[in-house]
C-alpha cells in the first residue's frame, strides 16, 4: 500500500514521462561503485592537503557540469559582496518575541548594470538573542512559506506566497494554515536557537527565484542575469534553481559580513528537504560557511544517486529538472555515468564540519543513502589529518534512531516523518556548539 502511494506521489511530482517504480527494498538496491574522490582525473593519488585542492577543483567543476550547473560569467566573476547587491535595513526592532530577541529585517535588492530598472528583492528576517555580550553565531536558512511564517510577529514583511504571486496584507489576511502568519512555527525553533546564543536568519527562497518549472527562468534572478525564453532555452551546463537559491545564500552572507552583532564566520548554512540540497551546494559553492546542516535533503542532496533508492535521478529529471542544469537529466538512465556522487558532496565541505539529518518514515530521501554518503566522505577528511572525522561510525550499518552520531561529520536518524522537528534543531544546535561556541 505505502509503495503504490509513493509510486502515485511520483507521478504527480514528476510527470508519467519520467517515472520508474520507485524502490524500497533494500535488497534489489542494485550494485554499484562509486567514483573514488581521492583519485584525480589524471588517474594520480590524494595524499596531501594540496593534492587534494586540486582534486577538490575537479570534483566541483564535475558538479557543476553534471548536476548543479554553472553561474553566468557576470556573477561568477562578481564575487562576493558583487556591487549590483545592495542592502537596506528597514526595521531595526530592540524588542521582539517577548523581550527575548532583537529582530532585523534587511532587504537585499539585486540588479544588473545592463538592465537597468530592472531589480529583485528579497528580505531576510533575523532575530538575535537579546542580551548576547559579544557577536553571535547564526544559522542561516531558506524557508518555504514566506518570512512571515516563521514566527506570529505582524510586523515581519511578506514579499511572495509560496507560488510566487506577490502578498499584500489583503492577500496575506487570507490566506491560512502554512502559509499564514505564523504557520510554520513548528519547523523553526526560534526559542531554542535564541536561548542557546545563536541567531536565527532566514530568507524566502521564492524572493529569489520562483520554484516552478514554467516561470522559474523568466522571473526572478534568472530573468536578471540571464536571457532565457524559459527551460529549455539554457545550454546544457547552465544554472538551475538550486544554484541560483545557493548563490542567494552567499549574498544573505555578505550582509552577514556587515552585521556588526553577528559572527560572521560563525554561520551555520541549514535547510530542509530541496533546501537541503540548497544548503549542501551552498556550502560547497562558498567556503565562508562554517557548518553545513542538511535535513532530509534526499536524492540529489545527501543521498547517494547510485542506490537508486526511493526518489532517483531518473524520476527527479521529470518534473523537477528545473533544479539542476540541462545536461542532469542525461543520467536519469545512466545513473553510473556521473563523474560524481553525494559522498563527493560532502567532500567538497572538508575539512568543515557538516551535519546530516534523515527520518525513519522518509524513505523516499533515502536514509540509508544519506547515511553512507558521510560514510564515504571520510577518507577526505582523513586526509587533513582528522583521525576518526565519522566517528565510531566505520560500517554502512545505520546508527540507533534518535541518537546523534560521528565527529567532524555528525548525523543522525530519528523516528518520524519528512520534517524538522523540535529534536533535529536540538542535534544541530548541539553540533554547532562544538564548533562554533
Ligand atoms: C519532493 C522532491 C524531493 C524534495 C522534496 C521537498 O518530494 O521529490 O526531492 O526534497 O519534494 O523539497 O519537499
Amino acid at each position: 500500500m505505502f509503495r503504490q502511494w509513493m509510486f502515485l506521489g511520483c507521478l504527480m511530482v514528476t510527470g508519467m514521462a519520467f517515472c520508474q517504480s520507485v524502490n524500497y527494498d533494500e535488497s534489489k538496491v542494485p550494485a554499484y561503485t562509486l567514483p573514488d574522490p581521492l583519485v584525480c582525473e589524471d588517474g594520480s593519488r590524494v595524499e596531501t592537503v594540496a593534492d587534494w585542492t586540486r582534486r577538490r577543483a575537479e570534483i566541483f567543476r564535475q558538479f557543476q557540469e553534471q548536476m548543479y550547473g554553472f553561474l553566468p560569467e557576470m556573477l561568477e566573476k562578481a564575487g562576493n559582496h558583487p556591487d549590483f547587491v545592495t542592502f537596506e535595513v528597514v526595521e531595526d526592532c530592540p524588542d521582539a518575541l517577548s523581550g527575548t530577541a532583537l529582530r532585523k529585517q534587511v532587504v537585499l535588492t539585486f540588479t544588473n548594470p545592463q538592465k537597468p530598472g530592472q531589480k529583485v528583492t528579497a528580505n531576510l528576517l533575523l532575530y538575535i538573542p537579546k542580551h548576547a555580550k559579544k557577536p553571535v553565531p547564526v544559522f542561516l536558512g531558506y524557508n518555504f512559506m514566506g518570512n512571515h511564517t516563521i514566527t506570529p510577529e505582524p510586523e515581519i514583511l511578506a514579499f511572495h506566497d509560496r507560488a510566487g504571486n506577490v502578498l499584500t496584507e489583503e492577500t496575506l489576511a487570507q490566506k491560512e494554515g502554512t502559509s499564514a502568519r505564523g504557520g510554520r512555527v513548528n519547523r523553526w525553533d526560534v526559542a531554542q536557537i535564541l536561548e542557546n546564543g545563536y541567531a536565527l536568519a532566514t530568507m524566502h527562497y521564492v524572493d529569489v527565484a520562483k520554484d516552478q518549472r514554467n516561470q522559474c527562468f523568466t522571473s526572478g534572478i534568472f530573468d536578471l542575469y540571464s536571457d532565457y525564453e524559459g527551460e529549455t532555452s539554457r545550454e546544457k551546463t547552465d544554472w538551475g534553481a538550486i544554484t541560483a537559491w545557493a548563490w542567494g545564500l552567499s549574498r544573505a552572507l555578505d550582509y552577514l559580513e556587515t552585521e556588526k552583532l553577528v559572527d560572521a564566520k560563525k554561520v551555520a548554512v541549514m535547510g530542509h528537504s530541496r533546501l537541503g540540497k540548497t544548503a549542501l551546494w551552498a556550502g560547497a559553492s562558498d567556503p565562508r560557511f562554517a557548518v553545513v546542516i542538511s535535513n532530509n535533503s534526499g536524492c540529489g542532496g545527501a543521498a547517494l544517486s547510485r542506490r537508486e533508492f526511493g526518489e532517483t535521478i531518473l524520476i527527479m529529471s521529470g518534473g523537477l529538472r528545473y533544479w539542476f542544469c540541462p545536461k542532469f537529466r542525461e543520467f536519469g538512465e545512466r545513473v553510473g555515468d556521473f563523474a560524481i556522487d553525494q559522498h563527493e558532496l560532502m567532500a567538497l565541505m572538508a575539512p568543515r564540519p557538516v551535519y546530516v539529518a534523515s527520518a525513519e518514515e522518509d524513505r523516499w530521501a533515502d536514509p540509508k543513502g544519506e547515511y553512507l554518503s558521510c560514510l564515504h566522505a571520510v577518507p577526505v577528511y582523513q586526509i587533513f589529518g582528522i583521525e576518526k572525522p565519522f566517528g565510531d561510525q566505520t560500517t554502512p550499518e545505520l546508527p540507533s534512531l534518535n541518537q546523534s552520531v560521528g565527529n567532524v561529520i555528525g548525523y543522525h536518524i530519528r523516528t518520524g516523518i519528512h520534517d524538522v522537528t523540535p529534536f533535529d534543531w536540538t542535534q544541530f544546535i548541539q553540533f554547532a556548539d562544538r564548533f562554533l561556541k
